[in-house]
């Protein structure tokens, strides 16, 4: 069985963990990827999860790695193998998935590409372990427990770090990212679409600083 090299993931996790939100995006329009990404950029993000929920994902991915190398970049909401090569070709350099899937995690593991699976089991984490993988997302969160859930998986896996996404916005950022187990939190609340779709980047900007704000206030 494939499994992760040390340094990838190690390398991701830490420029996760530096950042500690992660802004889940939709992107209906290519003309939307450049403006998006400067206003989270502005906002103290330059970071951004491409979902892959658009036909317009790949060729987003691909404008904004080619217009803006310095964000991290990463293609989510991948679901089939197919898609982590699309999204490797587009220029992401990490995967996230909302669950579980071996034929995506090896896919990744394959081609060298780090990815971020989704668990909400103490099954699937340990699923996750087998391959290596020691940075998870908790998805839905709030749905699965939240912070609860969260504590009662850092007693048999101290060791793995997880992005809790799902439900998550300004109220409970700082609770979420308080519990040692928490590497950063995924949310979409800073790039909802009516703001995406409307053009409203300064308010995306507003949103993002509130959000680096509470991060950087949150006890760890
Ligand atoms: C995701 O897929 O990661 C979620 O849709 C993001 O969750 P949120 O919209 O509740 O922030």
């Amino acid at each position: 069985m494939t499994t992760v090299p040390e340094t990838t993931t190690a390398t991701l996790e830490q420029q996760v963990a530096d950042l500690r939100v992660v802004p889940v995006v939709v992107l209906d329009k290519v003309e939307n990827a450049l403006p998006l990404c400067s206003a989270l950029s502005d906002g103290g993000l330059p970071l951004a999860e491409v979902t892959f929920r658009t036909a317009e994902a790949a060729d987003s991915i691909r404008r904004i790695s080619g217009e803006m190398p310095d964000i991290l970049l990463g293609a989510g909401t991948v679901l089939t193998p197919q898609q982590v090569d699309e999204a490797a070709e587009a220029g992401a350099s990490f995967i996230v998935t909302p669950g579980f899937n071996p034929s995506v995690v090896e896919a990744c593991l394959e081609r060298g590409m780090p990815i971020v699976p989704g668990v909400n089991s103490p099954s699937q984490v340990e699923q996750a372990m087998a391959y290596g993988l020691r940075l998870l997302k908790f998805f839905p969160a709030e749905a699965s427990g939240g912070r609860a859930m969260l504590k009662a998986l850092a007693g048999p896996y101290g060791n793995i770090r997880f992005v809790p996404t799902g439900g998550i916005g300004p109220d409970n950022l700082a609770d979420y990212l308080a519990l040692d187990t928490v590497a950063a939190c995924g949310g979409s609340w800073m790039v909802a679409g009516s703001l995406v779709a409307g053009g409203r980047f300064s308010d995306v900007t507003k949103l993002t600083r509130q959000a680096m704000d509470i991060a950087r206030s949150a006890r760890r």
